[in-house]
């Protein structure tokens, strides 16, 4: 089938493709783009390679040493496409009160009329790759299927490591399967005999979202969040609107979630498993606690990773949570990646990798801030000669504090054996962690399901690199899912609610709630907390607490632990230390919930009750 708007441009639908839906969408899209060619990718691995020497040979990626890291490049951007772009993504819902005050909004109507004339004629000159993709296991009653077209042959080779990408998502699909359009375009349409750039993209940017028809819309960035529209696009704000739509209407279906939380198992020395989901915000070493090598002291411990960012969680018929990673590969931040913070990340990206802005080094290796020992030389992520004499002197970073590498999970040697069960595995605690150098406690267990809600839903974290922006500033973060929910944040908290309610109604027992703060400074502004390996000892005792033996005391919010709470063996730190990142300020306190009332002032449009009635608890629990 072609499009009569195509001219003669043919669609070349490969056989083994028989969803009706998609060929027209496709040729509709083909009309409006007008690439010179489309391609249909088949996710194999001679495709894969066949891109990557593409990319090799028009200079948008460097090959790498193969004795160094062998089958892995390097590609750097352009410097205005580094991040995720928050101020330029949208949730368009037809009702502005829908999108909420925490998205930008914008008529659908309008929007499209924004969008269409720039995308009319947008991939001339380029081929406009299809890209078939499974969010989850191929067939799990989780998963959901994700098509994306997009001009950018860097976008189709990450996202064959990114998801479960290629044919065998057309037999999913069906004849009437359906899945979700995402068109994406770097918005640099070349003229004929125009030379390209290596890193294609346009200043204008839009990542928009249309949560009721659930398509995505990304034109004019070709970096991470922006174009990878698997990851948070669809796996969060798109999915986020699915998981709720699903718990509408007299069904008593209690919906499901789609959370910013990486997924890892714990197996205790008695060979028990416990399973945990987490939520940092972005760049606060999630894929680092995912990927958790227990420290000296805890022998027969295992920590193993089901995902690093993303879990899609839905209930099962035994009244339980049950989570998938709906993404197959990793896209972590480089910079302060080490063997001492993270091994298993170190090993897993030893080969097989992409990766964006970091720097390379004269042996064709890589090399970023916090690796190890600085190259004596590298060319930095802007092309430019680096030395560490250079650094000292202007300050110039050798890799974008944003680099990133992308690999599959298939190379993590801790990772967990049912990381790809269509199933999910049931999940037992939920942890959320902001970044706070003051005021937040190293670990708080709520009391309930409602005070867990409240807990994250309350949660700030100062801000980092992963998207533009001023780094270091206390931003509330609820449940780490600020720019990714993908309507009314008061709505997505009563979701939650809800949806303990309705689990708690068939006698299932919920998963126990946790606050965690790695990042307490001490009046010398250092960290006090060491983090990393150590952050067992935290999740040692919830898993203590979950098997009904870990001790705590009652405070102002939730049960917290003492110092003779948590197990030190192989770990020289002292109460005071650990004074030092418990201690509960009541005048900070005090302040803190002064935030906290802000932030219900500005949520207030279906805020739910049950969160202002346990603020005022807590605030009279603080005053007494
Ligand atoms: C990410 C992010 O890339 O959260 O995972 O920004
Ligand atoms: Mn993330």
């Amino acid at each position: 089938m072609n499009h009569p708007a195509m001219q003669g441009l043919t669609l070349n639908t490969p056989s083994h493709v028989k969803n009706a839906k998609l060929m027209a969408w496709v040729a509709d899209m083909a009309a409006l783009c007008k690439p010179d060619a489309i391609y249909w990718c088949d996710g194999s691995d001679a495709e894969y390679q066949r891109l990557c020497q593409q990319l090799v040979d028009v200079g948008t990626f460097k090959k790498l040493s193969p004795t160094k890291r062998p089958n892995s490049y390097l590609a750097c951007s352009d410097p205005t496409d580094v991040a995720r772009v928050e101020d330029r993504t949208y949730i368009c819902s037809a009702k502005k009160e829908d999108a909420g005050p925490t998205n930008n909004w914008t008529d659908p109507v309008e929007m499209r009329a924004t969008l269409q004339p720039l995308f009319d004629g947008c991939m001339q000159g380029r081929t406009m790759y299809v890209v078939p993709f499974s969010m989850g296991p191929l067939g799990s009653p989780i998963a959901h299927v994700g098509i994306e077209l997009s001009d950018s042959p860097y976008v189709a080779v990450n996202m064959k490591i990114m998801t479960r990408m290629g044919k065998a998502v057309y037999d999913v699909l069906g004849v009437e399967g359906e899945f979700v359009p995402c068109v994406h375009t770097v918005g640099a349409p070349l003229a004929a005999g125009q030379q390209d750039v290596t890193w294609p993209c346009n200043k204008t940017k839009y990542i928009v979202h249309y949560p009721e028809t659930r398509e995505i819309w990304s034109y004019g960035s070709g970096y991470g969040g922006n174009a990878l529209l698997g990851k948070k696009c669809f796996a969060l704000r798109i999915a986020s609107n699915m998981g709720r739509a699903a718990s509408e209407g007299p069904s008593g279906n209690p919906g499901w979630l789609a959370e910013h939380m990486l997924i890892l198992g714990v197996t205790t020395p008695q060979g028990k498993k416990y399973h945990v989901a987490a939520a940092f915000p972005s760049a606060c070493g999630k894929t680092n606690f995912a990927m958790l090598i227990p420290p000296a002291g805890f022998d027969g411990w295992k920590v193993t990773t089901i995902g690093d960012d993303i879990a899609w969680i839905k209930p099962a018929a035994d009244g339980k949570l049950y989570a998938i990673n709906p993404e197959a590969g990793y896209f972590g931040v480089a910079p302060g990646t080490n063997t001492l913070t993270n091994p298993n990340c170190m090993a897993s990206i030893e080969r097989d990798t992409i990766f964006t802005n970091v720097a390379l080094t004269d042996d064709g290796d890589v090399w970023w801030e916090g690796m190890g020992d600085a190259p004596a030389h590298a060319i930095d992520w802007q092309g430019k000669d680096w030395t560490p004499a250079i650094a000292k002197e202007t300050g110039a970073k050798a890799a974008h504090p944003n680099a990133r590498f992308t690999v599959a999970a298939i190379n993590n040697p801790a990772l967990d054996d049912a990381w790809d069960d269509p199933k999910g595995v049931a999940i037992d605690a939920f942890i959320f962690g902001g970044r706070r150098s003051t005021t937040v406690p190293l670990v708080t267990e709520a009391r309930n399901w409602v005070e867990g809600v409240y807990m994250a839903a309350t949660m700030g974290s100062e801000t980092t690199a992963a998207a533009t922006g001023q780094a270091g500033v206390v931003r509330r973060d609820p449940f780490a899912m600020l720019p990714f929910t993908g309507y009314n944040m008061s709505d997505y908290f009563q979701h939650w609610l809800d949806m303990g309610e309705k689990l708690a109604k068939t006698g299932a027992t919920l998963p126990k709630i946790y606050t965690t703060n790695w990042f307490r400074k001490g009046d010398d502004g250092k960290f006090v907390w060491p983090g990393y390996g150590e952050n067992m000892r935290v999740l040692k005792w919830m898993i203590d607490r979950i098997e009904g033996a870990g001790q705590g005391t009652d405070n102002v919010m939730g049960v917290t632990p003492g110092f003779k709470d948590l197990t030190w063996t192989g770990l020289p730190f002292t109460a005071q230390q650990f004074d030092t990142v418990t201690s509960i300020d009541k005048a900070a306190w005090t302040q803190e919930l002064k935030l906290h009332t802000e932030l219900f002032e500005q949520l207030a449009h279906h805020l739910p009750k049950a969160l202002t009635d346990t603020k005022a608890a807590i605030e009279k629990r603080l005053a007494a």
